[in-house]
């Protein structure tokens, strides 16, 4: 994650993500589900702001960064105050490192909410970074994670590289260095889809599909074969559940894309596009299509600055 920082002030830029493929390994007796899954941070960030307080209080505010804010409604609910997971997770680090100190906390959001787009991990994820610098706990990284896998699933993910295979219940991270930028269209049709609900529909496949054959095509420049390789297992429980999937499958059909699908448990679903010119056209053409929101976006190759990964 990129941040900014000085004595008072930290900045954190948040990305969303996609999955390139998901697969549902199997049930656990816990409640989650084992699976596997390369995901990818994405050109699309919220912005998250935590400046020094003289007191021990905990300000959160938060606004849509979109301009129309008719648009905005369609992006989903963000959580005010206290169950918000940005706020939840500043309070648990806080109390774990036993100290006591506030701050100002302002979110500024671009992510769509339950959209399968990882909006709330990122922002959590950004939580623990920007707190830890804040009050400079000099927290390590797998510290960090500890804490960001209490959060959620997803939430360890967005401490590490922008682009990774992970497993367990997603918080069992194997990062993937350097592999090259692909050129995206994400759209979030009007309605979101809630997590528990498309994996209680879901039933693990006898022979799981495995995630290093996407992997080697991705990391070899070979968009074609990342494109024909995308699965997700979480698809056709989300089509059961909304009618927008199959809308949004049929609409990506005719683009020209390498590959679509639905990102994580939904409701967003994203083409691999040929070049970023070819995604800038599909983009208009899904835009006047009346879908959703798009976003036209690529994936993070590489943090700028090493720096970044290491303060993760
Ligand atoms: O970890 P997180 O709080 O994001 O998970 C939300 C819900 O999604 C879980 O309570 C569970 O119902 C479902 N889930 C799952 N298997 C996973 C991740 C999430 O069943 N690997």
């Amino acid at each position: 994650m990129r941040i900014e920082c000085d004595d008072r002030q930290v900045t954190v830029h948040a990305p969303a993500k996609l999955n390139l493929m998901l697969e549902v390994v199997a049930r656990r007796n816990d409640g989650y589900h084992e699976i596997e899954t390369v995901m990818a941070a994405i050109d699309v960030c919220d912005r998250l702001t935590l400046s020094t307080r003289d007191d021990e209080r905990i300000e959160f505010s938060t606004r849509w960064l979109i301009p129309d804010q008719r648009l905005a409604q369609q992006l989903g609910d963000v959580p005010a105050g206290a169950s918000n997971l940005v706020v939840r997770a500043i309070e648990r680090l806080r109390e774990r490192a036993g100290v006591r100190l506030g701050a100002n906390v302002h979110l500024a959001k671009r992510i769509a909410s339950a959209a399968g787009l990882g909006g709330a991990s990122s922002d959590a994820a950004a939580a623990l970074l920007a707190a830890n610098r804040l009050w400079q706990l000099d927290w390590s990284r797998r510290q960090l994670a500890d804490l960001a896998a209490e959060l959620g699933s997803d939430v360890p993910f967005f401490l590490g590289a922008p682009v990774a295979i992970c497993r367990g219940r997603g918080e069992l991270i194997e990062p993937l260095e350097s592999l090259p930028a692909l050129d995206v269209v994400v759209v979030r049709p009007p309605e979101g889809l809630s997590t528990p609900q498309v994996f209680k529909h879901c039933r693990p496949p006898k022979s799981p599909v495995p995630a290093q054959p996407l992997v080697n095509a991705w990391r070899a420049g070979d968009r074609a074969t990342v494109g024909r390789l995308m699965t997700n297992r979480l698809q056709a429980p989300a089509e059961a559940l909304s009618p927008w999937i199959g809308k949004l499958a049929s609409a990506f059909d005719g683009q020209g894309c390498y590959g679509h699908q639905m990102s994580g448990s939904g409701s967003s679903y994203f083409g691999i596009c040929r070049n970023a010119l070819h995604a800038r056209q599909v983009g208009r053409r899904l835009n006047a299509g009346g879908l959703g929101f798009v976003y036209v976006t690529r994936t993070i190759a590489l943090w700028e600055s090493k720096d970044e990964v290491r303060a993760a």
